[in-house]
């Protein structure tokens, strides 16, 4: 049987830091609040594009790999923040890295998107459709963030990283996972503005308001990232003693905590970055896997669980086997433009353009 084992990954932070006290300049906040209620401490801030953060990933995942872009034969982008709707963000990736000949296409499950595309990249090496696939998880939240409201702008940041998937006779990758969505609840997690639903309704795009119902998404998140982590491995005849780390969507701490209670493995095996970062949707997953092989904390043979949550209200878990290296093959060069702002210029010029852009909406 083919499998698709992971290869290569990358990662890319943006630089500006935007502290909880920074926040508390914005809006009536505290870092107090903030630790004690989600455990972030902090999140990353944007100067350049979706697609430049997703290049710099990428190419950082090749390299990694010890591949170069045109031996890739499908790009998948999960995100939810896309710069357009037309062309694709896959396709920006494909032109940058010189995969002449992939395929290339977005995956939108909001949070879930790298966890969704993964299993699309997995099932397309698994029936011999491609050899190599890149799987991107990348969000840039910081322009569609309503930075005057506290329910959300405390929550999120920006980020994006990936993995490359190469197929393997061996027993690695992805070996099981489960997906599903509570689509009753999709309408405790909307941002309008983002679409094209608001043509003709007296909203311009990227004048946005978040619909949010923080308690029902948070019962919700542990629910179906419990239910799907037991089912998932259920599939393998596995349980949580056989798992070596968890690699969970990175939400709010609490929720993680929960998870990890319910799933039944213990704190010590589940890996946790999200003071550094917030909620980076669908980069939280693949940033936290980045930065747990930095920290040797996947052993050559390690079996990880990646739960996942989202808006929609998608859900998953996935199982993983990891392979013999936990070493990248190369670096590479390519790397950001220099930042010259602060993450709270950055956030302040946000809001100024978006005082703009409401100031032209019709009456
Ligand atoms: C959003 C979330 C952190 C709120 O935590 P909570 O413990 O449920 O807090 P509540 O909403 O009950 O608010 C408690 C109080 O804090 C206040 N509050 C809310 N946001 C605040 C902020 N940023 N700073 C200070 N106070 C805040 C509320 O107004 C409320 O005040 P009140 O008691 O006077 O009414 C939590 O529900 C959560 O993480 N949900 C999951 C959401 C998520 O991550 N979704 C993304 C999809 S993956």
């Amino acid at each position: 049987m083919t499998n698709a084992a992971i290869t290569g990954w990358g990662k890319c932070l943006p630089p500006a830091v935007l502290s909880n006290r920074d926040l508390a300049t914005l809006m009536d906040t505290s870092d107090d609040w903030i630790v004690s209620r989600t455990g972030i401490r902090e999140r990353r801030i944007s100067h350049v594009t979706l697609g430049d953060l997703a290049y710099v990933a990428s190419a950082r995942a090749l390299a990694a790999a010890g591949l170069q872009g045109s031996e890739i034969d499908l790009i998948v982008f999960g995100t939810c923040s896309h710069e357009d709707q037309v062309p694709n963000m896959a396709s920006g990736v494909q032109l940058r890295i010189g995969a002449a000949t992939a395929a290339a296409m977005d995956i939108n499950t909001a949070c879930t998107s790298f966890l969704y595309g993964l299993s699309c990249a997995t099932a397309l090496i698994r029936t011999g459709v491609v050899r190599n696939a890149l799987v991107i998880g990348a969000e840039l939240i910081s322009p569609f963030m309503d930075w005057t409201d506290r329910d959300v702008a405390v929550l999120f940041g920006d980020g994006a990283a990936a993995v490359v998937l190469t197929a393997t006779t061996r027993e690695e990758g992805l070996l099981a996972e489960q997906l599903g969505c509570y689509a009753d609840a999709r309408e405790t997690l909307r941002v309008h503005g983002m679409g094209g639903r608001y043509a003709n309704r007296g909203i311009l795009y990227g004048s946005v308001r978040w619909q949010f119902e923080g308690q029902e998404i948070f019962k919700r998140a542990v629910h179906g990232m419990g239910a799907a982590s037991e089912s998932a491995l259920g599939k393998l005849g596995l349980k949580a003693e056989d798992v070596n780390l968890a690699v969970p969507h990175q939400a709010n701490l609490r929720i993680i905590e929960a998870v990890a209670k319910r799933t039944r493995v213990p704190l010590d095996r589940v890996y946790i970055n999200i003071q550094r970062y917030g909620n980076m949707s669908a980069a939280t997953v693949p940033v936290a896997l980045c930065e747990a092989l930095e920290e040797g904390r996947v052993k050559p043979g390690a079996l990880l669980l990646m739960p996942g949550f989202g808006g929609g209200l998608s859900y998953c878990a996935h199982v993983v086997r990891w392979g013999e290296r936990t070493s990248p093959r190369g670096e590479t060069k390519v790397d950001l433009p220099p930042n010259e702002r602060s993450a709270l210029q950055i956030v302040r010029d946000v809001m100024e353009a978006k005082k703009v852009l409401t100031n032209q909406e019709p009456s």
